[in-house]
Order: structure tokens, then sequence, then C-alpha cells
């Protein structure tokens, strides 16, 4: 669970100043699918950075499960992001002279765990997102789709608690995008975990219960559930989506 109280962040720019995220008031409760939308350059992946904890708030606080998450020292940080946030990004972000399945491992090496209950994780996890006959591949023989199933598996394969993706469909084709995203879905729903998504695709976007809208730092939620009102005639006569038509 999160909860961001006035979070703000700013950034020199210049001789100024350019605050990517201001006043940002929200919830996320436990096992919520958010979508996240804006304009290039509006705050979204500075957005992400705060729920991932790899940057700190200028003001204001993000608290994940009680821990004030710009309170505390790096040192700490580092377990906190290891144990609990799985990050998949636009550019996949996988480790070229690493196969697929030496690059989901990396993400269990931080946790300690024995080398062969890696490997085990790891090949279940990429048989999980469809690419159990390739765990041998290397980044360079796989393709954008493959490549971004395998950096699924890499954020899946430690069990998170939240996943963040960063527009993880940019770099794909329509079809293939639609897959990647149907695969996420997926695993949130089996597996209950809290999934962020950002995406320029308000058909993506609306895929999620709520959006959180971005517009230069400040974030408003759309409920994508709420039904959608067509007016017909003199104001009062609103009906909701799909009721039966007048004969
Ligand atoms: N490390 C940084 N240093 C300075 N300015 C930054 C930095 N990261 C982001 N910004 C600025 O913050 C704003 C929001 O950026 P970002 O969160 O990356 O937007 P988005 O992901 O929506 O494209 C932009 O004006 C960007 O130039
Ligand atoms: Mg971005």
């Amino acid at each position: 669970m999160y909860e961001l109280k006035k979070l703000s962040r700013v950034y020199p720019k210049g001789r100024g100043k350019v605050a990517a995220l201001s006043g940002v008031d929200l919830e996320i409760p436990d096992g919520e699918f958010i979508t996240v939308q804006g304009l290039t350059g509006h705050g979204k992946t500075t957005f992400l950075l705060m729920l991932g904890a790899l940057d700190k708030p200028t003001s204001g606080k993000i608290i994940f499960d009680g821990k004030d998450l710009g309170a505390m020292p790096e040192s700490q940080l580092v377990d906190v992001r290891a144990q609990n946030f799985g990050f998949i990004f636009q550019n996949y972000n996988l480790l070229p002279t690493l196969n697929a399945e030496e690059n989901v491992e990396a993400a269990l090496v931080p946790l300690g765990i024995p080398t062969a209950e890696r490997r085990a994780r790891s090949i279940a996890a990429l048989t999980e997102v469809g690419l159990g006959d390739r765990v041998g591949h290397f980044p360079s023989e796989m393709s954008g789709g493959e490549q971004q199933r395998v950096a699924i598996a890499r954020a899946l394969v430690k069990e998170p608690k939240v996943i963040l993706a960063d527009e993880p469909t940019g770099n794909l084709d329509e079809v293939t995008s639609l897959e990647i995203v149907a695969l996420m879905e997926k695993l949130w729903k089996q597996r209950g975990m809290t999934l962020v998504l950002v995406t320029h695709d308000t058909k993506v976007a609306r895929r999620a219960p709520r959006t959180a809208v971005i517009t230069k730092g400040k974030l408003t939620m759309r409920d994508n559930r709420a039904p959608k009102v067509i007016t017909q005639g003199p104001p009062g006569a609103a009906k909701p989506a799909g009721a039966p038509k007048p004969a």
C-alpha cells in the first residue's frame, strides 16, 4: 500500500527549476492495477521512480507499507527495492552478455538465493511468460517482444509486491504490444501484485480501473469504470451507455 502526501520533485534547470511532480496526493491499495498517462516530459517517469524508490522527493512523503521511502538511507533502500519492486522499461534493459536465463537470475542474486534455486525459479518464470524454449538465447537473438518477455520474467521472478512498468510497449508494434499488455494483466490477476503501467495508448490505459493522468507534474485520477453518460435531449435526460434505446 502506497500513501503519497503532497509529493513533489523539483529538478534544477538552467538557472531555474522544473517541478517534475508537484503536490501529488494519492493512495494505491495493495493489488491494484493503475495506468499512468500524460504527455512527454510531464512527469510520468519521475512518478514511477518515486514509487520504486529510485529517486527521492524534494518535499512531501511517499510511504510504502508504513515506511517513509524518502527518509530511508540508501543502504536500506537497496533491500526494499530488491524485495518489493520489479521494474520493466521501454528498452528492456537486458544485459547483452547474459542469456535469457542469466538475465532473469540476476534479479535473485541480491536476495542471497542459492544457485540451484535461482536457476529453477528463473526457468519457471521464463516458462510462465512463454519462453521456456528460449532460456539459452541472448538478447541479440530475440525479437523486441521476446526481450520484453524476458524483462517481465526478470521483474516477476523475485515475486515482488509491486510491478512498475514505464512504457513497456513503446518500442513494439501494435500486435506485440497487445500481447505484452495481456500477459502483464494475466500475471497481475494470477498473482495479486500491484501493477503500475505507464502508457501513451488510451485504449491500454482504460483497461485498468483507474488512470493517473499527469499534466505538468500535477496528478488527477480518472475512474475508467464510471458509466459513460450519453446526453440526449434536455438536461436531465442522461442515460448510461448501453441502456436500451426508446422504441
Ligand atoms: N534527472 C533530471 N534532471 C533534470 N530534469 C529532469 C530529470 N529527469 C526529468 N527531468 C525533467 O522533469 C520533467 C518530467 O520528466 P519525466 O518524468 O521524465 O517525464 P515523462 O516520463 O512524462 O516524459 C521534464 O521536464 C524533464 O525534463
Ligand atoms: Mg518517461
